[in-house]
């Protein structure tokens, strides 16, 4: 079989050409090779060559493309711009014609960066004169990598090509992983990533290529091949930025898929949007899953923790996939499972998050007063951590802060040396924001948020250090009796921290008719994700009979012998200088909570005397409301 990749001067022909050759294991041959020397000459000046002059070239190509085909066939990167031109190339019963096309536009742009060749870039108009579009053979742009484009060719002519059963959109860190991640459970799988010149090409294939023991990949950057490479209904996971990027890829994606198909967002996307993309694609009567999915790069590559909600039609489909790749909990199930409806898996995946922000201010403020406080060195820390961790207080979060605390350049400890400045990407702001909307308690988790908002105001904070003259002091008491008191504390705080983010989702849950399933949420959240813990696990059997934490009798057991110590801790800490922003709210929460008689009876009488809004009475039904002309002069 004799391949002819044809298309005007600067389409691309011979590199794709040899690319192509080398794929099919087959000799590669460029027709401007076979130009006599007297043509070479009129185009290196600029001038188009005559039929007359063009004759012989063709004739020539001609009869050697009858000897390729005799020896087993060649790939051929010719012109070939009309039809007369490639009724003379046509030799043999069956030429796979392969046409480069792009606007004249990139060809041009691309011709002036070209170097060391004949062909004058002023020959581009009319070559574009000269070209007629075949009806038949293959059209593949140019508008993206060479090793994409022969990729395409390569799946185009063989019709009969396995369809891949998954494909993944966008191969960044987390795409990258969960790719690699099915490829190596064995499923057939395409990936795509976007073509931006100069910036992201070829990425898919070089994924495809870096990973040759799976031979059930395919790389693609164009989005209908990557689309037609998928066995219907089509089951595809977004893993790109979320935002507007995801509104974005869905518009690009809708008119190449078709109702049946199930299309996954598996990145940190907003619920509200979750709900608004499936309610839209559902009038398309496309699956729209929105999927919550926690475990980082390692995660990802070796069982995340993911969390579908949405169609639970789509779900059905997928599940399989999904639990071939997650982590498994400790009875061995797979951590995923349906949660409901349209953005509940977004939802809770943005809960996690928050929960992960209080989780890891903890620890900080537990390494801050051990550092400055204890005036612990950095092994000490790590050896208290360490303790703690073998006494069932194990979490993911504890043992990389344990990692950290043994990672040296040279001879300093690497963590010295990080500014301490924390970014924050938006799920736990927005965890505030639906606090808020739904007035669910929710200071130890916003304060999780603020302390980074505080972090990052670096400049801010240096200036005011200095005004103020901070200064932290050191423990005046015996360091095996405050660690203990600090080990209560940050279990104390633990608690709280749970308590909070699963009445949210708790609340949420009830308002919106969701009926969230709390022990099967802790069971996929006790491995594969980052808030994983033995705590998580006691939870699992927690919900199973009781509605909250705090008032499970095994918790209140637990706070009963750990508040003490909490404020103590809090109490010590901030009279000494160290800022303890989720510590102090959680024992403000827990001291607020198991309160039966709380101060915001003065509350409502100030709201009254200043804007007559009304009060309740203790020795009255709830719904009587009350005013009273509180000026007395
Ligand atoms: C996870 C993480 C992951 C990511 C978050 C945190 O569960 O795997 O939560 O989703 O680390 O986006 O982001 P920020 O800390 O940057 O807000």
């Amino acid at each position: 079989m004799v391949f002819i990749v044809f298309g005007v001067t600067g389409s691309g022909k011979s590199t794709v050409g040899e690319l192509l050759a080398k794929k099919l294991h087959l000799p590669f041959y460029d027709a401007d090779e076979f130009h006599p020397v007297e043509n070479v000459k009129k185009m290196s000046a600029g001038i188009p060559l005559t039929d007359k002059e063009r004759l012989p070239w063709l004739e020539n190509l001609g009869w050697h493309i009858k000897q390729w085909d005799l020896q087993g066939g060649a790939v051929l990167a010719c012109s070939a711009l009309n039809e007369k031109y490639r009724k003379i190339l046509q030799t043999v019963p069956v030429i796979k014609w392969i046409f480069l096309e792009g606007a004249k536009e990139l060809i041009h742009n691309r011709l002036g960066s070209r170097k060391g060749h004949f062909m004058n870039p002023v020959l581009l108009d009319s070559q574009f004169e000269t070209l007629e579009r075949p009806q038949y053979g293959l059209a593949v742009s140019i508008d993206q990598d060479p090793a994409a484009i022969v990729n395409e060719i390569v799946l185009n002519l063989n019709p009969m090509q396995k369809k891949s059963k998954f494909g993944i959109i966008g191969m960044g860190v987390m795409g990258k992983s969960l790719a690699l991640n099915l490829a190596d459970k064995g499923v057939a799988l395409s990936i795509y990533n976007r073509y931006l010149a100069g910036v992201e090409e070829g990425v898919a294939q070089l994924i495809v290529d870096e990973n040759s023991q799976f031979t059930h990949i395919q790389g693609f950057e164009h989005l209908g091949n990557f689309v037609d490479s998928l066995s219907v209904p089509r089951k595809i996971l977004l893993m790109i930025p979320a935002g507007v990027a995801v509104d974005m890829q869905i518009e690009s994606l809708i008119p190449f898929l078709q109702a049946g198909d199930v299309l996954i967002d598996g990145g940190n996307s907003f619920y509200k949007d979750s709900s608004r993309r499936a309610l839209m694609l559902e009038e398309k009567g496309i699956h729209f899953v929105g999927a919550g999915v926690s475990g980082g790069e390692e995660g990802a590559l070796k069982g995340p923790s993911i969390m579908p909600g949405g169609s639970k039609e789509g779900v059905d489909q997928i599940s399989s996939y999904l639990e071939l790749i997650a982590a498994k909990d400790p009875n061995g199930k797979p951590c995923t499972a349906y949660i409901g409806p349209a953005g509940s898996g977004h939802f809770i995946k943005m809960v996690h998050n928050s929960i992960e922000y209080a989780e890891m201010q903890v620890l900080a403020e537990a390494y801050y007063l051990l550092k400055g406080y204890m005036q612990c060195g950095p092994k000490e820390i790590s050896d208290t951590f360490i303790h703690w961790q073998k006494e069932g207080l194990d979490s993911y979060l504890l043992s990389i802060t344990i990692d950290i605390l043994d990672t040296y350049e040279g001879e300093d400890l690497l963590l010295d040396k990080i500014l301490d400045q924390a970014a924050q990407k938006g799920t736990g702001g927005w965890s505030v924001n639906t606090a808020l909307e739904y007035g669910v308690p929710y200071g130890v988790l916003t304060e999780a948020v603020m302390a980074r908002s505080v972090s990052a105001k670096k400049d801010l904070r240096l200036q005011a250090s200095v005004l103020y003259n901070h200064e932290t002091f050191a423990a005046i008491e015996e360091k095996k009796r405050f660690l203990a008191k600090l080990k209560n504390a940050y279990q104390a705080s633990r608690i709280i921290n749970h308590e909070v983010g699963f009445n949210l989702m708790r609340e949420v849950s009830v308002k919106n008719g969701w009926d969230l399933d709390f022990s099967e949420i802790a069971r996929i959240w006790t491995n594969g994700c980052i808030i994983r813990s033995a705590f998580m696990e006691e939870l699992v059997v927690l919900f199973q009979s009781n509605e909250r934490i705090l008032t499970a009798p095994s918790m209140v057991d637990k706070m009963d012998g750990y508040q003490d110590d909490l404020s103590y801790v809090v109490g010590q800490g901030l009279q000494h200088g160290f800022a303890l922003p989720v510590f102090s709210s959680a024992i403000n929460y827990f001291l607020g909570s198991i309160t039966a008689n709380s101060p915001a009876n003065l509350i409502q009488a100030q709201r009254d005397y200043f804007g007559a809004h009304t009060y309740q009475r203790v020795d009255a039904p709830a719904e009587k409301n009350f005013h009273t002309q509180w000026k007395k002069y």
